[in-house]
C-alpha cells in the first residue's frame, strides 16, 4: 500500500447559513489520482479553497504526510507540497509565459523540474515569450499547470482542466496528469466530463450540497441511484 499523502477528516465550511462543506473526509495515497464531483455549487472549489489554506473551515482537520497542519496561508502550503490550478487561471497577463513561470519558481525551496522542463512538459515551449494575457483558454489552463508544478507539489488539485477543451487537447491533458502520478504524487481531479475523468482517475468522491454522497469507482457511481438523481440524468452525458 502507498503512503498517505493527503488525509480530510471532517472538514465543514460554512457562509453565513450556507453549509458549503459538512463534514467531508477522504485521504489519497502516493501515485493515486482521486476524481472530486458534483453539480455545481456543490463545494468542489471551496473543498479546494480550503485545503490549500483561501478558507479558514469551520471544522476538521487536514494531515499532510501524517502531520497535522495548523492555519497556513497558501504561500507556505504550496511550498509544504499542497498545490492547485484555478478553475478560472489567473496569470499575470502582461508577463510572458516564462517570467509567470519562473515568478512561481522563485517561491520553490526544494527540488523539481526546471524552467525549460516545465515549458516543454505543458507545451508551451513556442510561446515562452509571448505574454500570458495573449494566450487561448486551452494554454493558459496549461500555464496555470506550469504554475502550480513549478513548486513540485506532493498533491496537487486541478479544477476544472478540462472545461472547454476539445477532444484532441481533453485526451493531451489527461495523459500529461496521469504521468504526474510517476514518483508518488497524488492528484485530485475537480472536474464535470465523465470521459475525462475515467481515463484519469482510480476512484471518485461524488459531493451534494457539500456532503459526500458517494465513494468509489467512477463506473459505480454511474449506476447510483442517488448520483443520478442529483445529476438530474446529465452524469452519463
Ligand atoms: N466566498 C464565498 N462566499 C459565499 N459563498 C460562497 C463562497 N464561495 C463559495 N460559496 C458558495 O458555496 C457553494 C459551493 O460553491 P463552490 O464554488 O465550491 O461549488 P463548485 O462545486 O465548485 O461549483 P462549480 O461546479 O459551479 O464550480 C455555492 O453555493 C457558492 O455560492
Ligand atoms: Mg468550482
Amino acid at each position: 500500500m502507498a503512503d498517505e499523502i493527503l488525509r480530510l477528516e471532517g472538514i465543514s465550511k460554512h457562509f453565513g447559513g450556507l453549509h458549503a462543506l459538512q463534514e467531508v473526509s477522504f485521504s489519497v495515497v502516493g501515485g493515486e489520482a482521486l476524481g472530486l464531483v458534483g453539480p455545481n455549487g456543490s463545494g468542489k472549489t471551496t473543498l479546494i479553497n480550503v485545503v490549500c489554506g483561501l478558507y479558514t473551515p469551520n471544522s476538521g482537520s487536514i494531515y499532510l504526510e501524517g502531520t497535522k497542519l495548523g492555519k497556513m496561508n497558501p504561500h507556505r502550503l504550496a511550498r509544504a507540497g499542497i498545490n492547485r490550478t484555478f478553475q478560472v487561471p489567473q496569470p499575470f497577463g502582461s508577463l510572458t509565459v516564462r517570467e509567470n513561470i519562473e515568478i512561481a519558481l522563485s517561491h520553490r525551496s526544494g527540488e523539481g523540474m526546471s524552467l525549460d522542463d516545465i515549458l516543454d512538459f505543458v507545451n508551451l515551449g513556442k510561446w515562452a515569450g509571448q505574454e500570458a494575457g495573449s494566450l487561448n483558454a486551452a494554454q493558459q489552463k496549461r500555464l496555470d499547470l506550469g504554475r502550480a508544478l513549478a513548486l513540485n507539489p506532493k498533491v496537487l488539485f486541478v479544477d476544472e482542466l478540462g472545461a472547454g477543451l476539445n477532444p484532441v487537447e481533453l485526451a493531451e491533458v489527461a495523459v500529461m496528469l496521469r504521468s504526474l502520478l510517476s514518483g508518488g504524487r497524488a492528484l485530485v481531479v475537480v472536474e464535470h466530463l465523465m470521459g475525462f475523468l475515467d481515463k484519469l482517475v482510480d476512484r471518485v468522491i461524488v459531493l451534494n450540497a457539500g456532503r459526500e454522497i458517494f465513494h468509489g469507482a467512477l463506473r459505480s457511481a454511474l449506476d447510483d441511484d442517488e448520483v443520478k438523481r442529483v445529476f438530474l440524468g446529465t452524469v452519463g452525458a
